[in-house]
């Protein structure tokens, strides 16, 4: 089948290449020109293990292509997928101007029917309001769908959990629609709930939201076991056996970042004050992460007595590993921290390094884990890369000047790093 995917972000470009490598058509549409060059040359804009040789082999295959050109992806194709970026205006509300320009390329360009679908994270109804957005740019009389394909893909994942997901989301409002869009996702084998639209957004929206509580819940216990001598993680596991809990999703640490959960959570507290409710319980979830990023500077605090004019190790800046993203990163926050109360930082992250150093000045950007570690006060450990898994934790003990060690994700065992001489401090233990 014909899929034109307008978007060539994460979401964009991870599904375009999917929808390619299970057979279909896929022309992938983007208005940014160096991004499109580069894609035509075969080269991956983002850091996403498995998609760049995906990408290639379905180009070389014919099944996938990338043009600026979006007014030939609609005349080609019969879905058109829109994922392009929702980003969150000053007062959380998600801005909607990217969706309703091509709401508009598709409405002038349109011919004949076809099914818009959003993949975009969007508030709920915006279904309903792309409907009327197409409606008032078609300058004909043409029949066509709206539908709502929410993505749960995540980065570092993205491939596989595209191929494989736990469920498909599939909101219509139509039969001709549904039976396409089951059609199109048919070679996937996971199971598919056909709901309305704005159920549809809803599940997707509900879904990060309720992903988000369970980590700010857990933060929040980890402080009561701080307070307790509890373990958390014996905490998170025995709540995790009951099936109704489940243990993913439980891992107390510096908090969560990223591209979704902080701008998603904002834009569905803006959203449902808009529609009369105010969602208290979600503000509080924002609150805890908040606070939780900063715990790791206090400790550090704590275990140095004052931090002006010490210096701080910084391991993993990416929001998660496996990743180079560094949109809403915990790590920001920490290393703000850090600076504003005169701390000298000196940082190291396997991929993400030059992202950061946009971001973020007057840092003493390392080469590896080790020349991070030397000569420093504390250690705080941000992002569970699996190379910091493997560190060499004698070696890392010798070259700090104090042997101060804050595991931001709780990597380590505590009573494994006590023995080997270091002032350990994980997160609810
Ligand atoms: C998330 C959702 O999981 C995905 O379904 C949605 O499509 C996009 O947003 P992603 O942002 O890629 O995916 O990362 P995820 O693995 O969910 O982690 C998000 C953040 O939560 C990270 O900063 C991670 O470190 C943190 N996290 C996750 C915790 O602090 N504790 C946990 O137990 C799990």
């Amino acid at each position: 089948m014909k899929v034109c995917m307008v978007g060539t972000g994460y979401i964009g470009l991870v599904s375009g290449a999917c929808f390619a490598e299970i057979g279909h058509e896929v022309v992938c549409v983007d208005n940014d020109t160096q991004k499109i060059n580069m894609l035509n040359k075969g080269e991956i804009p983002i850091f996403e293990p498995g998609l760049g040789e995906m990408v290639k082999k379905n180009v070389r295959a014919g099944r996938l292509s990338f043009t600026t050109d979006i007014r030939k992806g609609i005349e080609q194709s019969l879905f058109i997928f829109i994922a392009v970026g929702t980003p969150p205006k000053a007062s959380g509300e998600a801005d909607l101007s990217g969706i309703e320009h091509v709401a508009t390329e598709i409405g002038t360009a349109m011919v004949e029917y076809r099914i818009i679908v959003e993949k975009s994270t969007v508030p709920v109804l915006t279904g309903r309001r792309l409907r009327t957005m197409i409606e008032k740019s078609c300058t004909r009389d043409i029949e066509f769908d709206v539908a709502s394909n929410p993505e749960f893909l995540r980065e570092g994942a993205a491939v596989n959990e595209f191929l494989c997901p736990d469920r498909i989301v599939l909101g219509v409002e139509s039969k001709k629609a549904e039976q396409r869009l089951l059609e199109l996702y048919k070679p996937i084998n996971a199971p598919k709930i056909v709901t309305d639209i704005a159920s549809a957004e809803l599940i997707k929206l509900t879904s990060n939201a309720f992903l988000s509580t369970k980590i700010s819940f857990i933060n929040a216990v980890s402080v009561l076991c701080e307070k307790t001598g509890a373990d958390i993680v014996k905490v998170a596991e025995g709540m995790g056996m009951d099936k109704r809990i489940g243990r993913a999703f439980l891992n107390a640490g510096v908090g969560y970042g990223g591209s979704c959960f902080p701008k998603d959570l904002k834009a569905f507290i803006s959203m449902s004050s808009e529609l009369g409710y105010d969602f208290r319980l979600l503000k509080e979830v924002e609150r805890i992460n908040e606070d939780q990023m900063l715990r790791v500077v206090k400790k550090a605090e704590e275990s140095l007595q004052y931090l002006r004019g010490r210096t701080i190790g910084i391991l993993g800046l990416a929001f998660k590993p496996n990743t180079d993203d560094m949109r809403d990163a915990p790590s920001i926050t920490v290393i703000k921290a850090l600076q504003k109360a005169g701390a000298v930082v000196k940082a190291y992250d396997p991929a993400a390094i030059e992202r950061a150093k946009k971001m973020m000045k007057g840092i003493d950007y390392c080469r590896d884990l080790y020349e991070t570690a030397d000569g420093v006060d504390a250690i705080i450990l941000v992002t569970e890369w699996d190379e910091f898994k493997q560190m060499d934790l004698e070696r890392v003990r010798r070259t700090m000047r104090k042997p101060v060690f804050i595991d931001g994700r709780n990597v380590f065992e505590p009573k494994k790093m006590k023995d080997l001489g270091f002032i350990y401090c994980g997160i609810g233990r």
